[in-house]
């Protein structure tokens, strides 16, 4: 889906532009999702494991771009993609397609400056506005930041799956599953 471009201030005075993603962002994105998943242990992927042709992840940001009931949003800087965040339809079956799910990541530089509240801010308004009724997402146990701004937002712990996360080095995380009511 199409939404709404939104200029924000970040808290220290860098400008942020929000827009959907668009197939010319390919290449940005998929240096982005390099970048993101180096720079933390609390995404799915291992920074190796970003395998992406130009070509497919333009097909895949054109899919997105035109999705009714999904999105995913760009937060852009000085050019490049600062951080994304997707809503994402559980399918269009009656019974689930009153869910949709949420994902996020900024790259470290652009943490903790308020872009991830005014991104999902954003977001959740666009899903209300799509007609969801709920939004889920999971995050990792440990992930305290990313729980913070979650529960400001207004989601609650609604279950966790355990040792859900494997790292190179054999240990486990548990995710946490986390639901927001519309009510
Ligand atoms: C999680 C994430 C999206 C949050 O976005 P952000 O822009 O950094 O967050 P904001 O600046 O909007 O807000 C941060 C809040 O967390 C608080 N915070 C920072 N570190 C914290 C910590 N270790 N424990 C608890 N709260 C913390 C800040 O004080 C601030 O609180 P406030 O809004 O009540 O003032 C972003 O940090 C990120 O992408 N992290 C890396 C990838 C990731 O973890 N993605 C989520 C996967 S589930």
């Amino acid at each position: 889906m199409i939404f709404e471009e939104k200029e924000i201030r970040l808290k220290d005075g860098r400008t942020c532009i929000l827009r959907s993603v668009r197939r010319e962002d390919a290449a940005d994105m998929i240096e982005y999702l390099r970048t993101v998943s180096g720079e933390t242990d609390f995404l799915l992927r291992n920074a190796d494991e970003v395998t992406y042709t130009l070509e497919g992840e333009g097909d895949i940001l054109e899919n997105k771009r035109n999705a009714p009931g999904e999105l995913m949003m760009v937060a852009e800087a000085d050019g490049i993609v600062a951080g994304n965040c997707g809503i994402v339809s559980r399918g269009n079956l009656r019974r689930v397609r009153h869910r949709c799910g949420f994902a996020i990541a900024l790259k470290q530089e652009y943490c903790d400056a308020g872009l991830g509240t005014a991104m999902m801010e954003y977001a959740l308004s666009l899903a209300r506005e799509m007609g969801y009724e709920q939004v889920e997402l999971e995050v990792v146990d440990g992930n305290d930041r990313a729980r913070h701004v979650y529960e400001k937002m207004g989601f609650r712990e609604s279950g966790r799956v355990l040792r859900s996360l494997k790292y190179d080095d054999g240990s486990y995380r548990d995710e946490i599953s986390m639901v927001k009511l519309f009510d």
